[in-house]
């Protein structure tokens, strides 16, 4: 729908910029750390770009007053961060690290003495590997106490000072990684043990979330998830049923057990007809439907489109290769026979990653968020990784100005549509170690001097684009001639 005027947003939408430990922190063994599962998994040939790593990463530990000075320049109302399990715990439970635990604080007093309200990813994928060897991590049902034990931790230490929670980031993705593909650590391809897997995050998830709750604490709390709409090529109904298939297996498989603590229907039917459906045990299904979290985080980057794949159709799930070099064209489509499989959107245009840039894309999933799960929606992740060039001391990155905002001009029409947005934190804050495509895949708003040869002399640079949001900000995105 059109609108002859847009709503403006809230006053107290939380303009804001996110990051995750293990890509920007470094000092990988400091202060009492334990090493997590991503500081082995990177040194296993062949599994990063270029076998970059995060042991230093863009120094954020160290130069995070910098950081935060530089964001408070900027007018930032919110910063989303992700604490480091081993930090904490450097075993995953036991005695905990008073280190670890003062540098978080000292970075929450900073932010919000400079005005900026910190929001705490309690999990962004580095799990200690203590517990991976112990009981298998995310394979086992230890977990749950476990985690519940490190987040009752941070709730007890920051819940004073923190409102925001990301439970777990990108539940999806780190156990599709993980488990269905093996490009993320354990490095494993097994169908059903992924879905159990994903069955005990699901119950990890609802009762750090309950904890959360119990406490008392002042605040919300949500999970973050990576949501990629799904449309069809064409109105031809099979290619429609491809597309609610994916919809079905990529996104209410996951939000709905969130919000209903349920799995939904189709999905989980599609599973049990092939043998590969989560165990249940005694006490499960009440769990999950007793915890409700207070926001859906989203993580948008990209849409996807489908066309109909019959049995004996493309299967390429396993060989499923992701462009991580930053040659365009060569991603890979992939397809489940009998369900779905992923062709090229002739709409869209595509980063040298190969992800589709699709603003409209956003609203979409607003709104489909706010009708199927009538929840506020906090945007905890949206951004364009691209190459940058330092020319003349300066970054002119106005292709991220132009990504940046049609996103948020597709959040002011959502804002209008009726949905609740309470903020915007874009990927990334600083440059970034991403994960698998080392450091010329840049995301941030201030460049930083590292690179392949993690020998940078980890400069900050604002770019263009931080000017851009700065004054975005300034005007509570009032000012539409920023986002046209
Ligand atoms: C999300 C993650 O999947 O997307 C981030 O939460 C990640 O940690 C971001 O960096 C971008 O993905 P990538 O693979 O380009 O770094």
């Amino acid at each position: 729908m059109e609108h002859k005027q847009l709503a403006a947003f809230p006053n107290d939408f939380l303009w804001g910029s996110a990051s995750a430990a293990y890509q920007i922190e470094g000092a990988y063994d400091e202060d009492g750390k334990g090493l997590s599962v991503w500081d082995n998994f990177v040194r296993i040939p062949g599994k990063t770009f270029k076998g970059t790593n995060g042991d230093v990463a863009v120094d954020h530990y160290h130069r995070y007053q910098e950081d935060v000075r530089l964001m408070a320049e900027m007018g930032m109302k919110a910063y989303r961060f992700s604490i480091a399990w081993t930090r904490i715990f450097p075993n995953g439970t036991g005695e905990v690290n008073e280190a670890g635990l003062k540098f978080y604080s000292d970075l929450i007093d900073d932010l919000i003495a400079n005005g900026i309200e910190p929001l705490v990813t309690i999990y962004h994928w580095d799990l200690p590997q203590a517990l991976q060897d112990a009981y298998g991590g995310w394979e086992s049902r230890q977990i749950i106490p476990d985690f519940v034990a490190y987040a009752e931790t941070l709730f007890k230490a920051y819940g004073d000072r923190v409102k925001y929670w990301v439970s777990l980031n990108e539940q999806n993705i780190f156990t599709h990684m993980g488990w269905q593909i093996a490009t993320h650590p354990p490095g494993k391809k097994d169908e059903k043990l992924f879905y159990q897997v994903n069955h005990h995050a699901n119950l990890a998830n609802a009762a750090v979330i309950n904890k959360f709750h119990e406490l008392g604490i002042k605040g919300k709390i949500g999970p973050s998830f990576a949501y990629t709409p799904q449309y069809a090529i064409d109105s031809n109904p099979l290619n429609v049923l491809a597309a609610e298939n994916a919809e079905e297996l990529g996104a209410h498989f996951w939000m709905d057990v969130y919000v209903y603590g349920e799995y939904p229907i189709v999905g989980l039917n599609y599973l049990k007809a092939k043998g590969v459906a989560p165990v249940f045990e005694a006490g499960d299904a009440e769990l999950l439907k007793s915890a409700k979290p207070d926001f859906m985080g989203l993580n948008f980057y990209q849409t996807a489109t489908n066309a109909w794949n019959p049995f004996g159709g493309v299967e390429n799930k396993d060989s499923y290769q992701m462009n991580t070099t930053g040659k365009k064209g060569t991603a890979k489509d992939s397809g489940i026979p009998g369900l779905q499989k992923t062709v090229v959107n002739p709409f869209v245009e595509t980063t040298n990653w190969d992800w589709t840039i699709d603003p409209v894309g956003l609203r979409i999933a607003l709104r489909r968020i706010a009708s199927r799960y009538r929840l506020p929606v906090l945007i905890t992740e949206n951004g364009l990784g691209e190459y940058d060039k330092l020319e003349d001391g300066q970054i002119h990155d106005d292709y991220r100005i132009e990504f940046l905002k049609k996103h948020v001009l597709a959040i002011k029409e959502a804002i209008s549509d009726g949905v609740d947005v309470i903020g915007y934190t874009t990927w990334s804050y600083t440059d970034l170690l991403s994960w698998l495509n080392g450091y010329q895949k840049r995301y941030g708003f201030v460049y930083v001097d590292q690179d392949e040869t993690m020998t940078g002399t980890l400069k900050r640079i604002p770019k263009d684009s931080y000017y851009w949001y700065k004054a975005v900000i300034a005007t509570n995105g009032s000012d539409e001639s920023l986002l046209k």
